[in-house]
């Protein structure tokens, strides 16, 4: 979603506020703008658009070391140049962009045109820039702090007014604001990937807090004016990591890293003398943990589905009640919260404002919050009770395949925690021990047969509806696989339960609607080729996700992929592999873009 740079310091503005840009392309956007401050005056250029076509308007050599950018997912108006930001007051003095929604802004404009404000743009955003200007008595950190007084709704915001040369104040109130400290420079950002190519010291910036910058200061305040003193962070990541490293696309790196990000979710973690995991940040004792009655996990999309495999994985093996929720509809429902109920808030960015909102109602209301989240220092990691990160590293292409794994990585070790201090026996414990780790080695065997699932992308490319079936463990992994290829390709796909097929999505089938199956070894496999018949025997085509050698699935598909046998304890690793790349290349086929499909955003920062 919408993306904010910042930057004060001593090289020309311009140049780091379209390459911060650029690195924020992958939340999501339709139009970018810049304002750099040259001589008093203020140049602002923005377009609708990519970050490619701001840059044919950008004159090369542009003057200024002072200035600000955006990148705009439209909310209130519609994408053109006028609704861009930055956006001025009517007068000049202030520019500003600004991301989350303000709530109030109808009738703040209202009564801003009343009293003969003009307006350029539709945007809920401009009347910041009005309300700031009007505020202002030559102290633009109290006018920001004034200003958010009226405002109601989510913002992070960077602004400048031109008596105040060299400067750039910032405040956050429910959409993330970091401040990166240079030598001789100073950056604001919405997100760390934006800076790292300059600093990797940083604040993170708390709701309810201003910044205001120039190249050598910065000084962090709350809303009552009072400084506030703020530890200094060191961002983990590296520049390559937010780099394609010789691939096509993030998607097709990402899908390939996997590996070694479910190691690294994994390692060190695992307790073999014990065959059961340490997860240090949960900030509960064993007792603690032993008394949890019940558990519940709140996400959205893709985590969504990583917590689905989560909870089945907790009651069937940590035999601990278990379910997934979205998000979106808990914090809604006015949840019951009982007291041995353990929460977890699923979140890749740490920021999607439905799973965020969803834990703060959950807390209000007395509950302990862990997050699992990727991004260090992101909202729902600061704000939960505790929790685990995945680190996957960056996940840059919108369409989430390694954090995925890592999340059901967290859940694997929870589980063996959780259910070695219950009935699972230490050999049982083990045995979970054993398959996990032999998982990274079997993905790479994936893989490397991707050149068979390219060429199966380009036969069935063509089709306009999938379903996607599975069963037990694997049922969420086929609800993660059509998501991935609506995401993508925007080919409509159905993620099943097999079993339910009957009870509704059979008449769907023709020789028209592929069904993709996938086929474990396990209790279910019999059930689940049954499926597979009865989709045949109505023309459909099957295609089937199954282990080496099974003779009856190769007999019964059209076409079959094949992922070597293990404890189906670990299927949904290597089940949604294939539907990763599946998905992949018949984006590719259809010419998509994979990284950056339409109408998504990587955060969702707004319900
Ligand atoms: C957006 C992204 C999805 C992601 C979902 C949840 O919809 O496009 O890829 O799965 O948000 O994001 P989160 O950061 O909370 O995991």
């Amino acid at each position: 979603m919408c993306g904010i740079v910042g930057y004060c310091g001593v090289a020309p503005a311009s140049k780091i506020l379209l390459e911060g840009l650029k690195r924020l392309e992958y939340r999501g956007y339709d139009s970018a703008g810049i304002c750099v401050e040259e001589k008093s005056d203020f140049k602002v250029i923005k377009r609708k658009g990519k970050i490619k076509d701001l840059k044919e308007i950008v004159p090369d050599g542009l003057p200024g070391s002072t200035g600000i950018g955006h990148t705009r997912w439209a909310t209130h108006g519609e994408v053109n140049d006028r609704n861009a930001h930055p956006h001025m007051d009517d007068t000049g003095k202030v520019v500003l962009v600004h991301n989350g929604i303000i709530e109030n802004y109808q009738g703040i404009k209202k009564r801003l045109l009343d009293e003969g404000h003009t307006f350029q743009s539709d945007t809920d955003s401009e009347i910041i820039a009005h309300l700031i200007a009007s505020l202002y008595q030559g102290d633009l950190e109290e006018a920001v702090r004034q200003t958010a007084f009226l405002l109601k709704g989510t913002y992070g915001i960077a602004v400048m007014h031109k008596d105040e040369p060299g400067t750039i104040v910032g405040i956050r109130n429910g959409s993330p604001l970091v401040l990166g400290i240079g030598e001789h420079e100073m950056f604001l950002a919405s997100d760390v990937t934006a800076i790292l190519s300059h600093t990797k010291q940083v604040i993170y910036l708390e709701d309810k807090e201003l910044v205001k910058v120039t190249a050598d200061s910065y000084k962090t305040s709350d809303f009552n004016s009072n400084e506030i003193r703020k530890t200094i962070e060191n961002i983990g990541w590296e520049l390559e990591q937010i780099e394609k490293g010789g691939f096509e696309s993030f998607m097709e790196k990402e899908i390939y890293e996997q590996p070694e990000s479910i190691l690294r979710a994994i390692q060190g973690r695992i307790d073999r003398d014990g065959a059961t995991a340490h997860l240090g940040g949960l900030n509960m004792t064993p007792r603690q943990l032993l008394n949890i009655k019940r558990i519940s996990i709140v996400a959205a999309g893709t985590s969504y589905y990583a917590g689905m495999v989560g909870a089945f994985l907790l009651e069937s093996i940590a035999r601990i009640p278990a379910t997934t929720e979205l998000a979106s509809e808990v914090r809604y429902k006015n949840p019951v919260v009982e007291p041995d109920t353990l929460y977890f808030a699923v979140s890749q960015s740490g920021e999607t404002a439905d799973t965020l909102y969803a834990m703060r109602e959950l807390q209000r209301k007395g509950a302990r919050v862990l997050g699992i989240c990727n991004v260090v220092g992101s909202t729902i990691a600061r704000e939960s009770d505790g929790g685990v990160y995945i680190h996957s590293g960056p996940e840059i292409a919108v369409a989430s395949t390694k954090a995925f794994t890592s999340q059901i990585s967290v859940f694997y070790l929870l589980t063996l925690l959780l259910a070695r201090m219950r009935h699972l026996s230490f050999e049982e414990g083990l045995r979970i021990v054993d398959a996990l780790e032999k998982v990274p080695e079997m993905i790479k065997t994936i893989l490397a047969s991707s050149k068979h699932i390219r060429e199966l992308a380009r036969k069935y490319s063509r089709y306009t509806n999938f379903l996607f079936l599975g069963r037990g463990l694997n049922y969420s992994v086929a609800m993660e696989g059509a998501l991935k290829l609506k995401e993508i390709s925007y080919i409509h796909a159905e993620g099943y339960s097999a079993a339910e097929i009957k009870h509704g999505p059979i008449a769907l089938i023709n020789e028209e609607t592929p069904s993709l199956f996938l086929v474990p070894n396990d209790k279910l496999r019999d059930k689940v080729i049954n499926n597979m018949k009865e989709v045949k025997a109505r023309a459909g085509k099957v295609i089937a996700v199954a282990i080496e050698g099974d003779q009856e699935v190769e007999a019964i598909a059209d076409d079959v992929i094949w992922i070597p046998s293990s404890n189906p304890v670990v299927y949904p690793y290597l089940m949604v592999i294939p539907l990763q790349l599946f998905a992949f290349y018949t984006a590719l086929e259809l010419d998509r873009n994979v990284d950056q499909p339409r109408n998504l955003a990587k955060s969702v920062t707004v319900e």
